[in-house]
C-alpha cells in the first residue's frame, strides 16, 4: 500500500499545474462560449443520476489528464483493494468492508482471511430486519406488551450522523412505523426534550456505539435507563434497550438482551456504518422493503464506480473535480446545498464522511502531504441558504465550490412547492456561473430610469463576477435507492481524493487527544481545586465554572 504514489508525484499533476494559472483567469462565460456543447460535454448520466459539471471552471481538454492522474495512480487496482477486503486501513492494521454490506446477489462469495463475509453480514441483516420488522408490527413490543410508539436511537458521530440524515430524508417512507428521533449530544438536552414528551412503557432505545465506549453515547445510555427504571421498574429495562456494537462484553454489563444486540465489525468504520445494524433505526423507520431498496441504490453505486470509464465515473469526476478546485483553483471549502428539506442534514452527515475521512496532512508512508487534502464540508438546505450566506458566496472575498442537490419530484407531494425550488435551485447555479457584469447592471438601471450618477455610484456594488464552480447533481426524487446512491457516491469521491493525497481515509487518529483530555478534565470540572498543574486558561475557565454555579 505504501509504495503507489501520490498524486502530487505524477506527471498528470505537472499537467494540471501548468494548466492551472490560464483556467483560473479564464471565465466561466467563456468555457460556455468556446464550447456550444458544453453541457453534453461536461455532463453524466449514471445510475439514475445527472451529474452535470458543466459550470465547474474546467476546460474539456483537461479531462483527460484526469484520467490519466487516475491510471497514474493505479486507481482501478486501489478501489479493487478496498472492495476485496485487502488491509487497506494500515495505521489500524484493517480491511475497510462497508461495501460488503450491500453486495446484493454478487456473483461469487467473499471471503476475506478465510471469513465468508456475505454469510456473516447476511445473518446479522436478517436478526437485524427481523427486529425491526417486529418493532413496525408490534409483534417485538413493550415490558407491559404495547407496541412501542417511539424509538430513540442513541449514539454520535457515525452512530448517529447517519440514522438521523436518512430517518429525515426518507420522511415520505415512514408510514406504519413508530416515531424515530435521534439523541447525540452529551448535554442531554435533546434526551430531556424527547424524555419530557415519551410515554416510557411506549419506548424503545436503541444504543448504538462500535466501540460502546463512547463517552456522550454511555452518558445518554445510563441516563435513559435510569429515567426508565424510575418510571417502570428494574425488571422493564431488557424490553426497551436494544443495542448495535462490536462490543459484546459491554453490552453484557449494560443489560442488553441477547436477542436484542446486533454485531458490526471493526472492517466497518464509524462514518460508513448506516448500512450495517446501526441503521436499525433506519430499518424501524421505512420498513424492511425500504431499507433493502436503500442497500440496493448503495450496491448500484457500487457497481458504477467499479466499473465506469473514468471520465463516465460519477465518484471518480466527483472526486477529480474537488481535487481541481482545491489544489489548482485554491477553494478550499465545498458547500452542500440540497434543494429539499428533506436533505437538511445531508451535509452534516457528509462532514464526517469527507473531513473524518481525508482531514489529514500526512502521507500512508508517514511523509506531510506536499498540497492541501480535504476540504471544508459546509451547507445548508439551499432556498434557506439563499437568505443567509449566499450573499457572501455571490459577491464576498472567501470563495467556495458548490454541489446542488436536486430532486425533481417533491418530497412531500408538493410538487407546485419543488417547482419552485427547482426553479431557485437553476436560478442560483446560473447567477453563480455567470453572475452579472458592469454592462448588464448598467443596463438593468438606465432601463428603471436612475439617473446617470446614481447608476455610477451603485454599478460597483450591484455587479455579480459569476465564475463561482458548481456541480448539479440531480435525480428523480429523494427515495431509497436513491439515497443509497447518494451517499456511496460521496463515500468513493473520499477513498479517490484520498488516493490522489496519498492519505489513510479510515482511520481518524485527530480525534483522540480531545478524548484523552477530557477524560481527565471530567473530575476537575467537579472539582476546580484539583487543577493546579494545568495551564492558567484552563485554571481561568474552570474557576469561571465554579463562580457561575454556585
Ligand atoms: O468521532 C470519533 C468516532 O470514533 C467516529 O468515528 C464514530 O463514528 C464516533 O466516534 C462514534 O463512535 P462509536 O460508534 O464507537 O460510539
Amino acid at each position: 500500500m505504501n509504495n503507489y504514489p501520490s498524486g502530487a508525484d505524477c506527471p498528470a499533476w505537472k499537467q494540471l499545474a501548468g494548466a492551472a494559472p490560464a483556467a483560473r483567469t479564464r471565465t466561466t462565460r467563456e468555457l460556455f462560449a468556446a464550447d456550444d456543447e458544453r453541457f453534453a460535454h461536461c455532463s453524466v448520466e449514471a445510475a439514475g443520476l445527472l451529474f452535470d459539471y458543466s459550470r465547474q471552471r474546467v476546460s474539456a481538454e483537461l479531462l483527460p489528464v484526469f484520467a490519466q492522474l487516475a491510471d497514474q495512480l493505479q486507481l482501478r487496482e486501489r478501489i479493487a483493494a478496498m472492495f476485496r477486503g485487502d488491509t487497506v486501513n494500515t495505521t489500524e492494521v484493517r480491511a475497510v468492508l462497508h461495501t460488503a454490506l450491500r453486495r446484493g446477489g454478487a456473483p461469487a462469495p467473499l471471503l476475506v482471511a478465510g471469513q465468508d463475509i456475505d454469510a456473516l453480514v447476511r445473518a446479522e441483516r436478517e436478526r437485524m430486519l427481523a427486529f425491526a420488522e417486529g418493532v413496525r408490527s408490534g409483534a417485538v413490543y413493550s415490558s407491559s406488551d404495547q407496541p412501542f410508539s417511539l424509538v430513540i436511537n442513541i449514539g454520535i458521530g457515525g452512530s448517529d450522523l447517519g440514522p438521523a440524515m436518512a430517518v429525515e430524508a426518507l420522511r415520505q417512507y415512514t408510514a406504519g412505523g413508530p416515531r424515530v428521533a435521534c439523541v447525540s449530544n452529551v448535554d442531554g438536552c435533546q434526551l430531556a426534550d424527547l424524555l419530557a414528551l415519551a410515554d416510557p412503557a411506549r419506548t424503545l432505545f436503541i444504543i448504538c456505539s462500535k466501540t460502546f465506549t463512547t463517552l456522550e453515547t454511555r452518558t445518554n445510555a445510563l441516563a435513559a435507563r435510569a429515567w426508565l427504571r424510575a418510571r417502570l421498574g428494574a425488571a422493564a429495562v431488557p424490553a426497551h434497550f436494544a443495542a448495535v456494537s462490536v462490543n459484546a462484553r459491554a453490552m453484557d454489563e449494560f443489560g442488553v438482551h441477547p436477542e436484542y444486540r446486533f454485531a458490526m465489525w471493526d472492517w466497518v468504520g464509524g462514518r460508513y456504518s448506516i448500512w450495517s445494524s446501526i441503521g436499525v433505526s433506519l430499518a424501524i423507520a421505512i420498513g424492511r422493503a425500504h431499507f433493502e431498496a436503500f442497500l440496493h441504490g448503495a450496491a448500484a453505486m457500487d457497481r458504477h464506480f467499479q466499473e465506469a470509464p473514468w471520465l463516465q465515473n460519477l465518484p471518480v469526476l466527483a472526486a477529480m473535480l474537488g481535487i481541481w478546485n482545491i489544489n489548482f483553483l485554491d477553494l478550499p471549502t465545498l458547500a452542500i446545498l440540497p434543494y429539499d428539506q428533506r436533505l437538511a442534514r445531508f451535509s452534516a452527515y457528509l462532514q464526517q464522511l469527507e473531513m473524518e475521512s481525508n482531514g489529514k496532512s500526512v502521507r500512508l508512508d508517514g511523509s506531510p502531504a506536499p498540497v492541501p487534502t480535504c476540504p471544508v464540508i459546509w451547507g445548508e438546505p439551499g432556498n434557506n441558504a439563499q437568505h443567509s450566506f449566499f450573499q457572501l458566496l455571490h459577491q464576498g472575498s472567501p470563495r467556495a465550490a458548490l454541489d446542488f442537490l436536486l430532486p425533481v419530484i417533491s418530497s412531500c407531494d408538493s410538487q407546485p412547492a419543488q417547482d419552485l425550488a427547482i426553479a431557485n435551485c437553476l436560478a442560483q447555479a446560473e447567477a453563480f456561473a455567470f453572475g452579472q457584469g458592469a454592462a448588464a447592471v448598467a443596463a438593468d438601471l438606465h432601463r428603471q430610469g436612475m439617473a446617470p450618477e446614481r447608476v455610477a455610484e451603485l454599478l460597483p456594488h450591484k455587479v455579480h463576477a459569476g465564475n463561482r464552480p458548481s456541480t448539479l447533481l440531480m435525480f428523480p426524487r429523494v427515495d431509497p435507492p436513491t439515497l443509497g446512491k447518494l451517499i456511496a457516491l460521496y463515500e468513493h469521491k473520499v477513498l479517490v481524493q484520498s488516493v490522489v493525497w496519498g492519505i489513510n481515509a479510515f482511520d481518524q487518529w485527530g480525534v483522540e487527544l480531545g478524548k484523552r483530555l477530557c477524560d481527565t478534565i471530567v473530575p476537575l470540572v467537579k472539582q476546580p481545586r484539583l487543577a493546579r498543574e494545568l495551564s492558567s486558561s484552563l485554571r481561568g475557565a474552570l474557576k469561571f465554572v465554579e463562580r457561575e454555579r454556585r
